[in-house]
């Protein structure tokens, strides 16, 4: 089992959609599959550019949701590029179609994307955005795959929730080290956290393209209560203090009676 390929040869074209120079610096067939790169300075490409925004909006809530079209510019096509699965507008469902608001768009439509920029740390890329239109066939967390690849990313950033199920998709990476558990001037100040995440010079993003497992038989040291903002704010200061480590462990998330646990492994420096 190949992730990718199996995803191409189930009929998904895998693109990249950002400024023509950063297309140019993208590794052009990761895990051997061909992007289709679309230039986003290219007119001709100006549904693509909506269709992206759209899909963006549905997948988190809504089709007018979507990211502000500066930020789409400004902190994902100059700086990098959206990659993600397209399919034919023929092959849609009806609904989709609507939702997505093709109008006569007949071409490629993406049904996904994800999305990382570069930081200033070599190497280090920080993920902000994973969606798709089309569930239950792992293309969203294909996509974070193929998009890391493309990059040539070998270490991530990234903010979550830590009631968010995506979690447990963020985790088949590897444990996250917690490197801010809590984050007050967040648009969500009561639980989100900042993450990073090793990807062992890449080895992982192969290991994973293969179905394979990246185990971790580390035992949480407590399950954390996705609301429990003051545990957070203690695992903080802790953190800060250099004092203390945390990772969170797979599967990241856990549903149970009581609400949303996450297995958090503690070190005590
Ligand atoms: C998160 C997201 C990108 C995942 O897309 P995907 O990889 O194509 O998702 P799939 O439908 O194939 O499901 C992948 C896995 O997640 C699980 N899953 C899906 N929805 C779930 C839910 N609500 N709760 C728990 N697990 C869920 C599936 O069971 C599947 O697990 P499996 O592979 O072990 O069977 C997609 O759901 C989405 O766009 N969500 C809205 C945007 C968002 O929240 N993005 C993440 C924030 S960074």
């Amino acid at each position: 089992m190949h992730l990718i390929a199996d995803l191409v040869a189930s009929g998904l074209t895998p693109y990249a959609f950002g400024r023509k120079a950063n297309l140019d610096l993208l590794h052009p067939s990761p895990f051997g599959a061909d992007l289709h790169m679309v230039a986003a300075d290219d007119p001709d490409n100006l549904a693509f550019h909506h269709i992206v925004n759209r899909l963006n909006g549905l997948a988190y809530g809504g089709k007018d949701m979507g990211m502000p079209a500066w930020v789409q510019i400004d902190c994902g096509i100059l700086p990098s590029a959206f990659i993600g699965f397209a399919m034919p507008a023929s092959d849609l469902p009806e609904r989709l179609k609507w939702d997505l608001d093709l109008g006569g768009h007949d071409g490629l439509v993406p049904v996904s994307e994800a999305i990382s920029i570069p930081t200033a740390e070599p190497g280090r890329w920080m993920s902000y955005s994973m969606s798709t239109v089309v569930s239950g066939r792992q293309v969203g967390y294909a996509s974070k795959l193929l998009s890391l690849r493309a990059y040539g990313c070998r270490s991530t950033l990234g903010v979550a929730q830590f009631d968010n199920f995506a979690l447990r998709l963020h985790t088949r990476f590897g444990a996250l080290e917690i490197v801010e558990p809590h984050v007050p001037y967040h648009t969500c100040p009561t639980n989100s956290f900042v993450y990073a995440l090793d990807l062992k010079g890449g080895h992982v993003l192969d290991r994973l393209d293969r179905g394979e497992v990246i185990d971790d038989d580390r035992e949480p040291s407590f399950m954390l209560d996705a609301h429990d903002t003051g545990r957070m704010i203690e695992m903080a200061d802790r953190t800060r203090a250099g004092t203390h480590r945390y990772f969170l462990l797979p599967p990241g998330a856990i549903r149970t009676d009581e609400g949303v646990l996450s297995p958090i492994l503690e070190q005590v420096l």
